[in-house]
């Protein structure tokens, strides 16, 4: 059959609350035209992010039922640690609240307590927001090495989220020294949830093999990468994906994982480790800010949710309909005649808002002024992936519609889709914004805005 449907059925629904442009109008004006500060009950579709939004599945639920709370070695902790282990190869595994904890673990471990980071560079195919406040938060520099491809939204390209490895073996034969450790984030969310092939994650590993350097993934969306590779890569198309998974993670040295993505799960996060003793001043360092080696900051029923989740999500069934329902999104914009990033990755669609808004010029953030819209039009909270987010670091100006996993259906998306078409057409008359107020990092969780003519 050519219709790929939603591989389950849905057991428990919750309610979308229904509002109207002139509600919505005051509503973003009350919240400083800053969609985070909006109360949830006032969205009626909300595409803000992936992240700890997607439904658990009813084995899941089973799981929280079964969670066992024992401070120390509680066996929900080893059903928890034998899924990862058989997913990644990893026998280093600490669990922890979410992936920034996992980052900041890392970081701190690797570029030292406060800002001893100072001088160095830690290079990325692009660090998403967290990523890069815990890099700089310890006084390093987060230098993104994209391919150019990856950096032109309307640039079709198999792996778009690749590394730019030209650019790191110039970086390493340069400044080798200043740099502690690589990253690699699958898939790339900053650019549009594109993919890593397996082809560029080898190289890099190459690279850092022979200058000494390890390194790391940041792999919130594992799954999601592996399954496009399956789709993308040549010679990877008759291969399981859990294969490919464990292919991504053989050529790690660790990883850091927010289980809010592809754990499937509401809470919950992951660090890997290889090297026993970094293994061991990991611990030391959980123990003191996130809890015991055996919860790391969570209930044992979330470990048991994820020991479920991130056996669920290399079904292929599963990331058939996952990955087929972002691309459907992706199209039907397309036909609509709506700029995006091209071609469509794995958790969400990412619209131009340069495109979209050519009259508003960067400063007035375009991403800002479209993502707005969309809420007053219709209710639908997107995100802003540009300058509002990322600041300098920003290279293009994009308008996130982060899917949630296993959640909406397709007639929401169809109503999505409407919206946006609705919005696109009177883009001329939107206006721009300016700052009122913002804090130094992470700014685009709190920050207040002005509109501008
Ligand atoms: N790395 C990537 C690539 C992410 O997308 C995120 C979160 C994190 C790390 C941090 O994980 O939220 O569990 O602490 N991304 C969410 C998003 C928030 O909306 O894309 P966390």
């Amino acid at each position: 059959m050519k219709t790929i449907i939603e591989p389950f059925r849905i057991k428990s629904v919750e309610p979308l609350r229904m509002s109207t442009p002139a509600e919505r109008r005051a509503w973003l004006a009350e919240a400083g035209w800053n969609l985070f500060r909006l109360p949830a009950e006032r969205v009626i579709i909300d595409l803000l992010t992936d992240s700890g939004t997607g439904a658990m599945s009813s084995e899941q639920w089973a799981g929280v039922m079964r969670g066992d709370e024992s401070y120390a070695g509680a066996p929900s902790f080893y059903r928890f640690l034998e899924a990862v282990q058989g997913l990644t190869g990893f026998t280093g595994v600490l669990p922890t609240h979410q992936g920034r904890a996992s980052e900041r673990l890392l970081c701190e471990l690797l570029l030292g307590r406060g800002d001893a980071g100072r001088g160095k560079v830690v290079p990325n195919n692009a660090h998403f927001d967290t990523t890069r406040a815990n890099v700089e938060h310890h006084g390093a520099e987060a230098l993104d090495l994209l391919t150019d491809v990856g950096r032109q939204p309307s640039a079709v390209a198999p792996f778009k989220g690749d590394l730019d490895v030209a650019r790191l073996e110039g970086l390493l034969r340069e400044r080798a020294a200043d740099v502690p450790f690589v990253m690699v984030t699958v898939t790339c969310n900053t650019n549009g949830g594109q993919p890593v092939s397996l082809a560029n994650l080898r190289a890099v590993r190459a690279l850092c093999d022979r200058f000494g350097k390890p390194l790391f993934l940041d792999a919130c969306r594992f799954a999601e990468n592996a399954w496009l590779i399956k789709q993308r890569e040549p010679g990877q198309g008759d291969r399981p994906v859990a294969a490919i998974v464990r292919d991504m993670f053989d050529l790690a040295c660790g990883a850091t994982i927010s289980a809010k993505k592809d754990g499937l799960v509401n809470t919950g996060g992951v660090l890997l480790l290889r090297d026993p003793a970094l293994l061991q001043r990991a611990s030391e360092l959980l123990i003191l800010t996130e809890g015991f080696v055996t919860y790391g900051g969570l209930a044992g029923r979330d470990l048991e949710a994820m020991a479920v989740g991130f056996r669920e999500v290399v079904d292929e069934d599963y990331l058939r309909y996952r990955v087929r329902s972002v691309e459907y999104l992706g199209e039907r914009l397309l036909e609509a005649g709506v700029s995006i990033v091209r071609p469509p990755g794995g958790h969400a669609i990412y619209i131009d808002a340069t495109s979209v808004c050519p009259h508003i010029p960067r400063g007035r953030f375009p991403g800002q002024a479209l993502a707005c819209a969309l809420y007053e039009q219709g209710g639908v909270r997107s995100c802003e992936i540009g300058s509002v987010m990322l600041g300098a670091a920003a290279t293009m100006e994009l308008v996130r519609l982060a899917i949630p996993r296993r959640t909406y259906t397709q007639s929401h998306i169809d109503y999505v889709v409407e919206v946006v078409a609705e919005v696109r057409a009177q883009a001329d008359a939107l206006g721009g914004f300016e700052l009122v107020e913002a804090p130094p990092a992470l700014r685009h969780f709190t920050a207040r805005f002005r509109p501008v003519a």
